[in-house]
């Protein structure tokens, strides 16, 4: 049986139970984190602990838990649950109050709720073994603070089970003025003439912390040119290449969207050379 974090104790999964006056339930008025683990190594912990930080203040609560209090409760759940492929799944609400307040209520602490899921192996540049996405399209009908990584999924979960029915593993958004924003669980990056663009930081985007490393990685490898600037849909539609891009997923090469190929259809070169580079170099944040 699994087991989690919940409260300043370690539980079995099934056993923990939160109130139903929990903010994070009434109001999906927190924040989470999902941290990728191989072997028992976390792939970018630092750049996750930052988000959640920004996370925290953008929403005011006060949370003061150092990067290493959060890395034993990491490393303890890692060996708690067998060091094979796991997401950590990292979770702060407001806490429990005793009214349905809409504002935030005083002397109230926190809730901490951790817990582990297994995720596939850890990805591979190999174009025979990734999984090749079938995407759909969709205006972007979230809220205008998607750069806060809020547990209040529900447009992101309408979004994704719009591609779910019509048998797609993604939707791609874009604004109203037809630009790209992100995917409803990913990052999305376009290849055109061996140049990679991904659309810049702002409310509209989660700043993925893939998104980061990847551009990271690529800016000081230096053999693939990469720009981050708006990207509008007829783009997409007449790039080379398009990728998504998450935590569990690294990078994703898209083939289809809306039923029609992504150029020839076949995963792209410079997918290949970026996931190379990404999976040499992605402990190293
Ligand atoms: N999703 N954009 C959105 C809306 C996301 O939900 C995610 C991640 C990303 C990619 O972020 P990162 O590279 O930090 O994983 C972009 C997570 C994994 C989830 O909700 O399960």
């Amino acid at each position: 049986m699994s087991i989690a974090f919940l409260d300043d104790s370690y539980v079995p999964l099934e056993e923990a139970r939160i109130s139903p006056l929990d903010r994070g339930f009434l109001f999906g008025d927190g924040i989470y984190e999902v941290i990728p683990s191989y072997g028992g190594k976390m792939v970018g912990f630092k750049p996750h602990m930052h988000r959640m930080r920004q996370g925290l203040e953008a929403i005011g609560i006060e949370l003061n838990w150092s990067d290493q209090k959060w890395s034993e409760l990491c490393n303890q759940l890692i060996q708690k649950n067998g060091a094979g492929n796991l997401g950590i799944y990292l979770h702060v609400s407001r806490g429990a109050d005793t009214s349905r307040f809409h504002a935030f209520p005083d002397g109230v602490e926190p809730t901490v709720f951790a817990f582990t899921f297994e995720i596939a192996s850890s990805p591979v540049a190999d174009k025979a073994k990734v999984k090749p996405f079938r995407v759909s399209t969709a205006e972007d009908l979230r809220w205008q603070r998607c750069h806060i990584k809020s547990t209040a999924l529900l447009g992101n979960v309408l979004h994704f089970q719009y591609s779910y029915e019509r048998g797609h593993s993604e939707t791609l958004l874009y604004n109203g003025d037809n630009q790209l924003t992100e995917a409803s669980a990913c990052n999305v990056f376009v290849v055109k003439d061996g140049s990679v663009a991904t659309p810049p930081l702002d409310h509209q985007k989660l700043a993925g912390i893939t998104r980061f490393m990847l551009l990271d990685i690529l800016s000081q490898d230096g053999s693939i040119p990469v720009q981050e600037r708006v990207v509008t849909m007829d783009e997409v539609f007449d790039a080379d290449e398009v990728w998504i891009t998450s935590s569990s997923k690294e990078i994703a090469p898209v083939v289809e969207i809306d039923g029609k190929p992504v150029a020839n259809g076949e995963i792209g070169d410079l997918w290949l050379a970026a996931q190379t580079l990404f999976s040499a170099n992605k402990y190293n944040y």
